[in-house]
């Protein structure tokens, strides 16, 4: 790991600025900062929080969201929550997997993206929802999701 990545995984455990620190917190903060989980930042962890390598991973194991491998360059988003639900997310969600060749969320078998679910990505208005790396995008059709998907790949890297 480079240098750059672990000052990132020091300031991310050291420098939270809510008063209470616990390590879920902690791991929240690393993947905030680097997109995932190293070994080293449980390390972080277990010495900021005092606590043993074991008892950080077994946070870090129960919460099905945090990734432990880095990221993927090209993060799609489909909300599933109730206002999207009823607009249609069912279908958009097919789209996004068609466009991505997966059958659930996940990594694209070649590295270039990820697929995932979102409750709620706050613009329910614009029911509706998807994201690409954070660009939202609603009243998005499974066509829409489709075509924005395969765009986006085609400026992906290669892996
Ligand atoms: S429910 Fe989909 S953006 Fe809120």
């Amino acid at each position: 790991m480079d240098d750059a990545t672990l000052q990132l995984i020091d300031r991310a455990v050291n420098d939270q600025p809510q008063n209470t620190v616990t390590v879920l917190s902690s791991l929240l903060a690393v993947e905030d900062a680097i997109g995932y989980i190293p070994t080293e930042a449980v390390e972080a962890v277990a010495l900021r929080m005092d606590a043993t390598v074991n008892d950080v991973w077994a946070v870090a194991t129960f919460y099905p969201n945090f990734r432990f491998d880095p990221p993927t360059d090209l993060r799609v988003e489909v909300c599933w929550g109730p206002s999207c639900h009823v607009m249609g997310a069912t279908a958009v969600i097919a789209a996004a997997q068609e466009a991505l060749g997966l059958s659930d969320e996940g990594d694209t078998p070649d590295g270039k993206a990820t697929l995932r679910y979102n409750t709620c990505l706050g613009a329910c208005a614009h029911a509706p929802v998807m994201a690409i790396n954070h660009h939202l995008a609603g009243r998005i059709t499974p066509d829409g999701a489709r075509s924005r998907i395969a765009e986006a790949l085609a400026f992906a890297p290669a892996h």
